[in-house]
């Protein structure tokens, strides 16, 4: 059976991280999203079918032609956006079998695609849900007898099963989908194929999945993935250098070449990648992923973060709930605030829209390529586009677009 993951989205939600690279790329605990979705079909499947377009080749180079000896084979969509296009592209590719089609964005468990195959059994298509007591923000399924009855696309605020974008179609579907008009929001949305699927008689089998499950859309899902991983699945292990007087408490895991000076004080669960510097002197709390060839330097303190490939917080740093891209620098004494004084949820602008984050506690969103000056300070919940440069000084109380030089 192919194994059919989405990954063609532009991410949009997402920016500045997806500037430059498709969502699936982004890291949570050090690996990319799409391989966890990778692992979850490698047992099910004999061949990946990745859907691609935006910013495809970073994907293409990144993955390869193969995952642990499994082929990948990399689709063009076709014209048209939206998941029922996604899955279209793959027409070609899956032979007279049923497939599994599953968005290359999101976190789940083996369970999920065990379920699916149970419930595929005796029906003509099946997909995975999952009971929310808020669907602002998801497809509605609503169930019958272990069977889909309708679908809705997000119905508001109330309790039910949400469509997890987890499937098994068989080819059949292609006909449904080439019957899909295009949605309100302007695209052709693999629901709308399920509702005219369901109209001529099919039956769709529903997998009601109890495990974790994370759709990350917007910066701070990449930080409750991360956190999530971290917690339950990171195993202490010290591959790099850990100098004396320097404190760790796991779980913790220290990669190749990394080494921790003196004086710096860790407390898993946090992972550090490959030939990265940390320390002397400072404190890396819980939920922290840093990548390969990072400078954690002297007085920094960081905790539930992000920190990307080749970047920095070299002296006198406060980085709390944030993402930091890639190759970006923070200059001394700049402070990422996390917290707002009233206590509230901190409000993150996305596709020019505020929109709640849920978090108390949320700080700056990062993007690559970003030199931030010395004493810095930016608001909670406030984004650097990529390529930018912020001058000693600022007080980033706005959004800064992509490529910008800000100085006061
Ligand atoms: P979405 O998250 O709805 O879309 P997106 O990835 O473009 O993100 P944003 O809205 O922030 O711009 O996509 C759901 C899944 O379908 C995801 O796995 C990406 C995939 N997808 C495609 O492969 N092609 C597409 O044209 C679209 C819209 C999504």
């Amino acid at each position: 059976m192919k194994g059919v993951v989405l990954a063609a989205g532009k991410g949009e939600r997402l920016r500045p991280l997806t500037d430059d690279r498709p969502k699936v790329l982004l890291k949570a605990a050090n690996k990319p999203i799409i391989e966890y979705v990778l692992a979850n079909l490698y047992p099910f499947v004999d061949e990946f079918i990745v859907v691609v377009r935006y910013k495809k080749e970073k994907l293409m180079r990144a993955l390869g032609d193969e995952f642990r000896g499994k082929p990948i084979t990399y689709v063009d969509q076709v014209e048209g956006d939206g998941s029922a296009r996604a899955i279209y592209s793959a027409k070609d590719f899956v032979e007279d079998e049923p497939f599994l089609a599953v968005n290359g964005d999101i976190y789940f468990e083996l369970d999920a695609l065990k379920g699916l195959m149970h419930a595929f059994r005796n029906n003509d298509a099946a997909l995975v849900v999952k009971e929310f007591e808020d669907l602002s923000h998801f497809g509605m399924i609503e169930v019958e007898k272990g069977l889909v009855k309708e679908v809705k696309e997000k119905p508001g605020k109330v309790r039910g099963y949400a469509n997890l974008g987890i499937y098994i179609f068989k080819p059949e579907i292609f006909e449904f989908i080439e019957k899909t008009e295009l949605s309100e929001r302007g695209e052709y949305e693999i629901t709308d194929t399920l509702n005219l699927y369901l109209k001529a008689g099919k039956k769709i089998g529903v997998a009601s999945y109890k495990g974790y499950w994370n759709d990350v859309g917007r910066p701070w899902n990449l930080l409750e993935l991360n956190e999530y991983l971290l917690k339950t699945k990171l195993e202490h292990r010290i591959e790099g250098l850990i100098e004396e007087g320097a404190k760790i408490i796991p779980p913790v895991y220290i990669g190749r070449g990394t080494i921790v000076r003196s004086g710096a004080y860790i407390v898993g669960p946090v992972i550090i990648g490959e030939d990265s510097k940390i320390g002397p002197n400072c404190f890396i709390r819980p939920y922290t992923s840093i990548g390969n060839h990072c400078h954690i330097g002297n007085a920094v303190e960081i905790k539930n973060s992000i920190i990307m490939d080749y970047s920095n917080a070299p002296h006198l740093n406060y980085v709390g709930d944030s993402i930091i891209g890639e190759n970006s620098n923070l200059g001394a004494g700049t402070i990422t605030a996390n917290l707002r004084h009233d206590n509230g949820h901190v409000k993150v602008e996305i596709k020019g829209k505020l929109e709640d984050s849920g978090r108390r506690k949320l700080g700056a969103i990062i993007g690559h390529n970003v030199k931030v000056g010395i004493n810095v300070t930016i608001y909670p919940g406030r984004k650097i586009g990529s390529n930018s440069f912020v001058g000693p000084g600022v007080v980033v109380d706005k959004n800064i677009p992509e490529d910008s030089m800000i100085v006061v």
